[in-house]
């Protein structure tokens, strides 16, 4: 046997100033089967995590609550450990980026650039605040994008078209703070020489261990030229003082991924990596044998694929193996909304829900690439009750009772289908092999189909008539042995989505934790505990529960800066238009409920099926809204795309044939060709009210 691989994975460090929420799960939950996975295998496996704990936002809301950040950011560490332990995410260590480690690390990797010449210092001119008197960060200035102009972007990166960029190259910015126009004014920056890397992230890509997307992410970048980033920031700030630099500190996105090396440091000074005999240098220089994957959400791709293995490259250590994107969690084919009761935190979950099912359900749908996954609510509860109660879970009810009562709780001597067995056992080869390409849905795919011939075993056998015809005994335990056998090599390939039904299997089974290798032989002349129902089925109102404990009013949520301006709608009421009677009059306090908007038309599209339809994709000034409007006979979808528009914010989502339409945008025109949806795009912005 060939030596055990050495594999130290990641997942992105949460930011310390929110809860857990379903969408941040995908990663968790892919990146810890993955874990167990690999350790199931007796790979040595180390899976890190840490709390991203600096940055404006937390410095922010920590003077919103009036508290310390160290005291905010102890108080999220907990609340997302609980939710990770619960969800049965297994970190071999989980830290803070504000520790000592991390302070080390960051220092270190900046003093060695800093020595090579990759930083520079240049003089800049930076959006300020003169509000609030403090030069704004990047996510607390809003704007147009430089690169595409998609509306409501962010001064960082665009979540449009993935650009990266300075905050004082958005166009029309405005302060988040304090809805202030900013003023520039100059400041000392850092700058690291991302473009002295050229030549070895080029030949990174190149390795060929890169997913596609990435690696051709990676090449559009290059084309588009690689950029000096900025890595400082001014007091105030919440972060590390730059050692040499009194009063800057570094950039939240420079000492994050350093704390995926501050966590490992912090397990190997631990007792467990003391006895594990862990040493960081072994996996963190530049001869490193040992494995390094990074799994990350495809939005930070560009933190994880350009800036952070040049910046390790440039201070002397190994560049990650691999970096593993996923896609983006949508609930019922929508962004996860609050008004819904589709942002569902982690917690909120966990007070109504088995995490298995979660668990399950993300593995099912989990492909090796960044495509976006859905998690539809009512497949949700199928997929669980008829795969895994219905499926897996039977097999064990259906054999254990015979065993139990009948033999006293043992199993059999030998296998009565040994050759059906051996398939099986032969199957495990390529549910491996599909877990080691997270491709989960087929290791599920391949697992249920076994679950299905497992079944049609035991129909065909049918147990309960041998237990009614005398002298058939040993064939009863016979078939009854070889269910429990199917169900255990089942189990045990599902052990990295379920691992708390997998433990509860093993108690149940009388055996030791499952082993891909001890999957191998078969349990004979073993005794077996008496069985207890090891899942129960998910029901219909344990999920409306959930959807309305996870409904937010949002009466009360303060919108963002750029709620400030007027626009006039103008009303048409020429005699041709009014083909039906008015309707009663409504008060003005019904009338003021209605909350109209300004909406920019990122995307429309034609809707399969209903030729009167455009699906629209709305800018709410930082909120996306999918709209369905009957206006397919007036406008060419391309025409629309970048167009102003108004449209009622506040109607309730309603589910239509086609998807959930999320508002109605309003028009004027006798209808067909002649409908007018648009606004002059002059003064009037995403978000805006109309009044
Ligand atoms: N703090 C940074 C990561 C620093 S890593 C050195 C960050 N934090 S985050 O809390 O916003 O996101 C953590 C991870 O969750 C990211 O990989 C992100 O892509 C992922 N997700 C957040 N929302 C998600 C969905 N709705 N769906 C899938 N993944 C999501 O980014
Ligand atoms: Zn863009």
């Amino acid at each position: 046997m060939s030596d055990p691989r050495e594999i130290l994975i990641t997942s992105a460090l949460p930011y310390a100033n929110g809860p857990i929420h379903i969408g941040h799960l995908v990663e968790y939950i892919q990146t810890d089967i993955w874990a167990r996975f690999q350790r199931m295998r007796g790979e040595r496996c180390w899976y890190v995590c840490a709390d991203d704990a600096h940055g404006t936002p937390i410095m922010l809301k920590a003077r919103q609550e009036g508290i310390a950040p160290e005291d905010l950011i102890a108080r999220v560490a907990a609340e997302h450990q609980a939710d990770f332990a619960d969800f049965r995410v297994a970190f071999d260590n989980y830290h803070s980026t504000h520790s000592d480690e991390n302070r080390h690390y960051a220092g270190l990797i900046y003093a060695r650039n800093r020595d090579a010449g990759h930083i520079a210092r240049r003089t800049i001119t930076q959006a300020y605040d003169p509000v609030e008197l403090m030069f704004l960060p990047d996510r607390f200035i809003i704007g147009e994008c430089p690169k595409c102009g998609a509306p409501a972007q962010y001064g960082d990166n665009c979540e449009a078209c993935g650009a990266s960029y300075s905050p004082n190259e958005l166009k029309n910015p405005r302060s988040a703070v304090s809805g202030a126009v900013p003023e520039q004014r100059e400041s000392d920056h850092f700058f690291f020489r991302l473009a002295d890397f050229e030549a070895m992230l080029r030949d990174w890509t190149r390795g060929g261990s890169l997913q596609k997307e990435v690696a051709n992410k990676l090449g559009e970048w290059f084309e588009s030229g690689l950029q000096e980033w900025d890595i400082s920031r001014d007091a105030p700030y919440f972060g590390f003082e730059i050692p040499d630099h009194p009063g800057k500190f570094f950039y939240v996105w420079l000492d994050a991924p350093i704390g995926y090396m501050a966590s490992f440091q912090n397990l190997c000074d631990s007792p467990r990596g003391q006895a594990a005999g862990l040493d960081f240098h072994r996996f963190w220089s530049k001869d490193s044998k040992a494995e390094l994957y990074h799994f990350i959400g495809k939005d930070i791709i560009y933190f994880h694929a350009l800036f952070w293995p040049a910046m390790l490259d440039g201070a002397g250590f190994r560049v990650p193996s691999a970096i593993f994107a996923h896609g983006f969690l949508t609930v019922d084919g929508a962004k996860m909304s609050k008004s819904r009761g589709t942002f569902i935190k982690a917690r909120t979950y966990l007070d109504h829900l088995n995490p298995e099912y979660l668990r399950y359900y993300f593995a099912a749908k989990l492909g090796p690439g960044v495509d976006d996954l859905d998690l539809n609510l009512e497949d949700f509860q199928a997929r669980v009750n008829s795969d895994l109660v219905g499926k897996v879970v039977n097999i064990a009810s259906r054999s254990a009772g015979f065993i139990t009562k009948r033999f006293d709780g043992r199993l059999s001597a030998t296998l009565p289908d040994p050759a059906l067995f051996a398939q099986f056992v032969a199957a495990g080869d390529s549910i491996a092999d599909a877990y080691e390409q997270r491709e989960y849905s087929r290791a599920v795919r391949e697992i249920m189909a076994l679950a299905d011939r497992a079944n049609q075993y035991i129909d065909e056998q049918a147990p309960w008539v041998l237990a009614k015809q005398p002298g058939r005994e040993a064939e009863l335990q016979g078939v009854c042995t070889m269910g429990l056998n199917l169900f255990r090599l089942l189990i045990g390939w599902l052990r990295p989505i379920l691992p708390g039904t997998a433990e509860d299997s093993e108690i149940f089974l009388q055996a030791p934790p499952l082993t891909w290798a001890a999957l191998g032989e078969p349990l004979l002349e073993h005794l077996i505990a008496p069985f207890k129902p090891l899942m129960t089925r998910v029901e219909p109102a344990q999920v409306a529960a959930l959807l309305e404990a996870s409904k937010e009013d949002l009466s009360h949520q303060s919108v963002p800066a750029t709620d400030k301006g007027e626009v006039l709608v103008q009303v048409d009421t020429s005699a041709h238009l009014l083909r039906d009677p008015i309707a009663a009059t409504i008060d003005y306090d019904t009338f003021a409920k209605v909350d109209l908007r300004v909406a920019r038309i990122l995307a429309a599209d034609l809707v399969g099926g209903a030729d009167k339809l455009l699906v629209l994709t709305l800018d709410l000034g930082g909120e996306t809204r999918q709209v369905f409007a009957g206006i397919r006979e007036a406008y060419n979808p391309r025409d629309l795309v970048g167009c102003l528009t108004v449209m009622v914010a506040n109607l309730a989502p309603r589910k239509m044939r086609f998807g959930v339409s999320e508002g109605m945008v309003l028009a004027a025109g006798p209808g067909g060709k002649d409908i007018f949806i648009l606004s002059p795009d002059e003064g009037a912005e995403p978000g805006m009210k109309v009044k």
